[in-house]
């Protein structure tokens, strides 16, 4: 395969390390998706921009259409994703906003607070995120205006 963005890379920090290995094997032994796991490997401490870089480049260089990042809150993983070029982060901790952000932002990264929700809720939210399209239309005119900002300093 050329191109690698027929799966999904997942990251995380300490704080969210139980949840991604629960949805890393979700993914894997229940939806067949092949998993691309770009760390954190334990509950040690790390700093969660690390991990929310290497998952946002990949996104961000199409290496992959769709990643998940999840840290305590899923505050500080939006918001390092979303400085990259192309990602669209959510940070979903409900179903309703995870349908919604895929079906009128078309949101390729879904961010989780681990700390905020639970294992059983957050698979359901993998599940709806991943089972919801993208509606286009008029949401895609309004995500092309995302390409016009530039800079601003
Ligand atoms: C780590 O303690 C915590 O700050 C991090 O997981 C996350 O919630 C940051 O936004």
């Amino acid at each position: 395969m050329t191109e690698s963005s027929a799966g999904i890379i997942i990251g995380c920090d300490h704080a969210a390390f139980g949840l991604k290995e629960t949805i890393k094997k979700y993914l894997t032994e229940t939806e067949n998706i092949r998993v691309q796991d770009a760390g954190a490997h334990s509950e040690a401490s790390v700093d969660y921009p690390d991990f929310g870089i290497k998952v946002a480049k990949a996104v961000s260089k199409k290496e992959f259409q769709k990643g998940i990042l999840i840290c305590g809150t899923g505050i500080g993983m939006s918001m390092v994703a979303n400085r990259y070029p192309g990602v669209r982060a959510a940070l979903c901790n409900d179903l309703f906003a995870a349908a919604m952000s895929r079906k009128h932002n078309n949101a390729n990264i879904l961010v989780m607070g681990g700390r905020v929700i639970g294992d059983v809720l957050a698979l359901e939210i993998v599940r709806t995120w991943l089972s919801t399209p993208f509606e286009g239309g008029r949401h895609q005119k309004r995500l092309d205006k995302f390409d016009t900002i530039g800079c601003i300093a």
